[in-house]
């Protein structure tokens, strides 16, 4: 007999949780506005908002946040992070930064002017809204064929090679950069391929443009090169992540992800004058550049996550965790963007509240009947946190409606599995008899998802 699969991990520590009532949940949904960002984290049972900052660190990683070394400046563990990026990256200059979001804040505060194009593949809200901040324009250049869920391509979240071209074409001399999300998390946790990394290089480069990788989940996009690419099979994870990076130019990094850690992140570059450049934002928002808004503990964890995140076993774990669950929806029917994401299963919400229409934001009412029906806190990416045309302030409905099951790393079982998997096959069985959405009562200028205020229609 051939010995199942199991979890490269045992558990030394629990924390524990707690039910609720459905009473208690439409109260607290409705004091919460319709929108989950609201909610208390003790409202929740099973927290799957994001898989950002929420992962477990290894024993090997609380060890090292006792060695962590406090000092000002050049501490040791400053030194013990920029060589473990380098080694893994490849890159030659390394800038501490709190989280991803400081390190977009950093970088494009020296190279984004008014005006300006950054392609890239389907950014994430954080970078579009650093782009869009600075009157500067994000323009999606993912492959169409990642609109249909239904779809079943190894690596969705590849860039066009074709819509990329017109993009440069049209705007030379306008581009400063850009932007490779690895994993493709806007279209779903989807990977890109190595050949169409390389493929982006070469193009941005013959038109002198420079790639920045934002590499949130770049680890897991590695394990899906490995497991999918032909050729790739044989090499470690290590060995991918250098040649992932050989071409780029520079990285921006939220180690909430990949490294598991519950806060930092990093710019890495080759290009000597960026970092100059970068230095001085960093000096203001973030702090001395050995430091850059973390503890020396959090450096010493984050450089022993990325340590162990990028060896096999842990990736294996990982995402093979994500796919019971897309298997679990798979034997209930429940249409989800396909094949199953790294990080989170995407459940088209578009096609499952297929009677409501788009101005009453299907995603964000299947979150809210998600919590309502088990207390587990999932999170739309979709029209919601599309936001609205900078220009014309209309809605932007023209991409994706999608409720996300986002996982963190190293925290639920699979029995937290069944359970999410089984409420929303409730929901699901229900879903024509949920006839009307949510209406926006109030609403943020920019990145509104996060404090916007519903009704219930
Ligand atoms: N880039 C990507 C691809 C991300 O997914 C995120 C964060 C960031 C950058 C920003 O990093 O949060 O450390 O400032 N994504 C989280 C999520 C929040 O839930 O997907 P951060």
């Amino acid at each position: 007999m051939e010995i199942p699969f199991a979890e490269a991990w045992k558990i030394k520590m629990i924390e524990p949780i707690k039910k609720s009532t459905r009473e208690q949940r439409e109260q607290w949904l409705k004091e919460a506005h319709y929108n989950v960002f609201q909610l208390k984290a003790e409202q929740v049972y099973i927290d799957l908002l994001t898989d950002s900052g929420t992962g477990a660190m290894s024993q090997e990683q609380w060890s090292q946040m006792m060695l962590g070394d406090e000092s000002y400046a050049g501490a040791t563990s400053f030194y013990k992070f920029e060589s473990t990026i380098k080694r893994i990256f490849g890159f030659d200059y390394v800038i501490p930064t709190h989280q991803g979001r400081a390190a977009e804040n950093v970088l494009f505060s020296y190279l984004v002017k008014e005006g300006n194009v950054i392609p890239g593949n389907a950014h994430f809200d954080t970078t579009k809204g650093h782009i869009e901040s600075r009157k500067a324009f994000a323009i999606d250049v993912t492959i169409p064929e990642a609109n249909d869920t239904q779809l079943e391509l190894p690596f969705k979240g590849n860039v066009s090679i074709e819509l990329l071209t017109k993009v440069l074409e049209e705007n030379k001399g306008n581009v400063p950069f850009m932007v490779l999300t690895i994993t493709n998390n806007t279209k779903g946790g989807q990977p890109v391929s190595m050949q169409n990394i390389k493929e982006t290089c070469a193009l941005c480069h013959k038109y002198n443009v420079p790639v920045v990788v934002d590499s949130a989940r770049f680890a897991e996009n590695a394990y899906f090169i490995k497991t999918r690419e032909e050729g790739y099979q044989n090499k470690t994870i290590k060995e991918i992540v250098r040649e992932m990076y050989a071409q780029a130019d520079a990285a921006t990094m939220s180690c909430k992800k990949d490294a598991i850690v519950n806060m930092g992140g990093f710019i890495a570059m080759r290009n000597k004058e960026w970092f100059e450049g970068c230095k001085l934002f960093c000096i203001p928002f973030e702090g001395y550049i050995t430091y850059g808004g973390l503890n020396g503990r959090d450096l010493n964890a984050i450089a022993q996550g990325l340590e162990e995140n990028t060896e096999f076993d842990m990736l294996e774990t990982r995402i093979k965790q994500v796919e019971y669950l897309a298997h679990k929806l798979d034997e209930y029917g429940i249409p989800y963007q396909r094949p199953a994401g790294g990080h989170a299963i995407f459940v088209d919400a578009d096609r499952v509240l297929d009677q409501i229409p788009k101005e009453e934001f299907p995603g964000q009412t299947l979150t809210c009947e998600l919590y309502l029906e088990a207390g587990i806190r999932a999170c739309e990416i979709g029209y919601m946190l599309a936001d609205r045309d900078p220009i014309t302030r209309e809605n932007r409905f023209n991409g994706l409606d999608l409720l996300r099951l986002c996982i963190p790393r190293r925290v639920y079982t699979n029995n937290h599995m069944d359970v999410i998997a089984a409420a929303l096959k409730n929901v699901y069985d229900r879903r024509h008899e949920i006839k009307r959405g949510v209406e926006i009562v109030w609403e943020a200028p920019l990145m509104r998802h996060f404090t916007v205020q519903l009704r219930k229609l």
